[in-house]
């Protein structure tokens, strides 16, 4: 490493997402946090507080005063600052709930059906991308590194550098980027396509994504790869020029093994295996989303226990569901659905008090009690129909320090570049298939189980979050573009000659 590139990797970071690890609210004055819920938020915890920075957000309430210090009291000793970007309630109406999750969350997820193109969406997405940037450039100077998280802020590059910012801007989008087909859908495709180009790096969760991404450059802005095909590349378009870059996401490997290890863990698990005493638990954790593919999941359970009877009472699903984006239509129907299938299979199969087939959960777990499920339970089942990572798969397997569980994960994860090897894969719209996916994992021998789950900790294990930090810190600076290692995707298998 050169003097240049070392001075380089120690800028101060500064990251922006919509998204703080806390969201406030406050009643007779005073003020309650909580922690944020997804990916990216227990994502980035740990990293700020390894590298020390600032993190601009949105702390989750219209109300302005008094937030800055209760901000300041949520992360106390956390060793990095917290910075709010108020926001009026017609913006969140607009921007979060409107642009950014009745538009680009389901169309690239490629559920363009879902997506309801309101024009006054886009206009304030614009006006609160650049608030971020106001508050983002009076907080920075031009020797930080911006790092800007997820679909909310994609434009912010271009209002940084309008604001004379000449700092180094990053993003990292951490959903998945869609086709051409699916892109083009979009009212104000050139303009999106036109912001990222502001990035000086731009990173993605897979090949896929990067490849999507490319096209739609090519496509719509003409645009050519100049340098680099591995996994970092710089694009040229429209007189300007990125880098794209693919960096899968991580966790904190060595402090959630910690954790797992803890006696207050192996303490809640054997309270959880205590209720249910003499079976198999199979876990799925997910936020109530409609990408999560809960729905067809508790069919393929409820497939099982018709088609596979003798696994009947040795079996539990327990599904947690944590609540998300509520006051958004089309989340509110999903409740509905869930809630439904849920008492249709257990008033199908419950036979008597002593076993209910499905636990359901409807809420937020802490941390510990978290792991205390990934550790009671032999196999995880998770199936989204399209996710950017799925963290809770890397989670699960970091918490198996006995290697004895199994891992079902649907195809169209992004996690599933990276834990092809160890993992039983499904296709979530299959239900068929994942009953049989699930009678395979159960009736699967230690041995077996065993090997696979020795694979897949290991990849966890060396690409955590700080592999993931210092992969994307590298690849905004570093010259030889062929320095990075290549993390093919999943192709689907040819099926068995019969
Ligand atoms: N999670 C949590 N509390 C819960 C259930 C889940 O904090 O009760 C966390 C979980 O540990 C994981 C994140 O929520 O880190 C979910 O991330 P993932 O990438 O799987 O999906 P996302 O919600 O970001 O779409
Ligand atoms: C996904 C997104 C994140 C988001 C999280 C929770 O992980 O990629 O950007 O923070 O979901 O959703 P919410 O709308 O509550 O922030």
């Amino acid at each position: 490493m050169t003097m240049e590139m070392r001075e380089d990797m120690v800028r101060r970071l500064v990251v922006v997402s919509n998204r703080l690890p806390v969201v406030l609210s406050s009643s007779d004055g005073n003020w309650r946090s909580e922690p944020g819920s997804g990916g990216l938020v227990t994502a980035l915890a740990p990293v700020l507080r390894n590298r020390g920075g600032l993190w601009i957000g949105w702390p989750g309430t219209a109300v302005e005063d008094g937030v800055q210090e209760a901000l300041e009291r949520a992360v106390d000793g956390a060793g990095y600052s917290l910075v709010a970007v108020p926001l009026e309630t017609g913006e969140v109406d607009r921007y979060y709930r409107g642009f950014s999750n009745e538009i680009i969350w389901p169309l690239f997820h490629d559920l363009q059906t879902r997506c309801n193109f309101d024009p006054e969406y886009w206009d304030t997405y614009g006006n609160v991308n650049r608030k971020f940037a106001d508050v983002t450039a009076a907080h920075t100077g031009d020797g930080d590194f911006i790092w800007v998280h997820d679909y909310h802020l994609m434009l912010m590059a271009q209002n940084l550098r309008e604001l004379g910012s000449r700092a180094k801007l990053g993003f990292f989008l951490h959903i998945p980027f869609p086709s051409l087909d699916i892109f083009v859908k979009l009212p104000w495709r050139h303009q999106l396509l036109r912001a990222l180009l502001a990035y000086d790096l731009v990173g993605f969760q897979t090949m896929r994504d990067r490849r999507n991404f490319i096209q739609c450059l090519r496509t719509l802005l003409n645009g050519t790869e100049t340098r680099g095909r591995g996994q970092v590349c710089e694009i040229s378009a429209d007189d300007m020029s990125v880098r794209a870059g693919v960096f899968p996401i991580g966790i904190d490997y060595r402090q959630l093994e910690r954790d797992a290890g803890s006696h207050e863990v192996a303490e809640s698990a054997w309270h959880i295996h205590e209720n249910l005493p003499d079976r198999q638990i199979i876990l799925g954790v997910d936020r109530m989303d409609y990408t999560k593919g809960i729905p067809e999941r508790l069919k393929a359970f409820g497939r099982l226990l018709e088609r596979h009877p003798e696994h009947r009472r040795k079996i539990t699903l327990v599904q947690v569901v944590v609540p998300s984006r509520r006051g958004i239509p089309e989340y509110e129907v999903l409740k509905a659905e869930i809630e439904q299938l849920v008492g249709q299979i257990n008033g199908q199969f419950t036979e008597s008090s002593a076993w209910v087939p499905i636990h359901y959960i409807y809420g937020s777990l802490n941390h510990l009690d978290l792991l205390g499920y990934y550790r009671a339970s032999e196999i995880a089942l998770l199936t989204p129909y399209k996710d950017g990572m799925n963290l809770v798969a890397k989670e699960y397997c970091a918490c198996s320090l006995e290697e004895n569980c199994v891992l079902i994960l649907s195809e169209f994860a992004g996690a599933v570049a990276e834990m092809q090897r160890g993992a039983i894969l499904v296709n979530p719209h299959d239900v068929a298939g994942v009953a049989e996916a699930l009678h395979e994992a159960i009736v699967m021998p230690p041995a077996e189980r065993h090997r696979r789950m020795h694979l897949l900790r290991l990849v966890v294990k060396k690409h955590d979050v700080f592999w993931w930090v210092d992969s994307f810190l590298r690849a905004s600076i570093e010259k030889d573009l062929g320095n990075f290692p290549i993390i093919p995707d999943y192709v689907p298998p040819a099926p068995q000659p019969r």
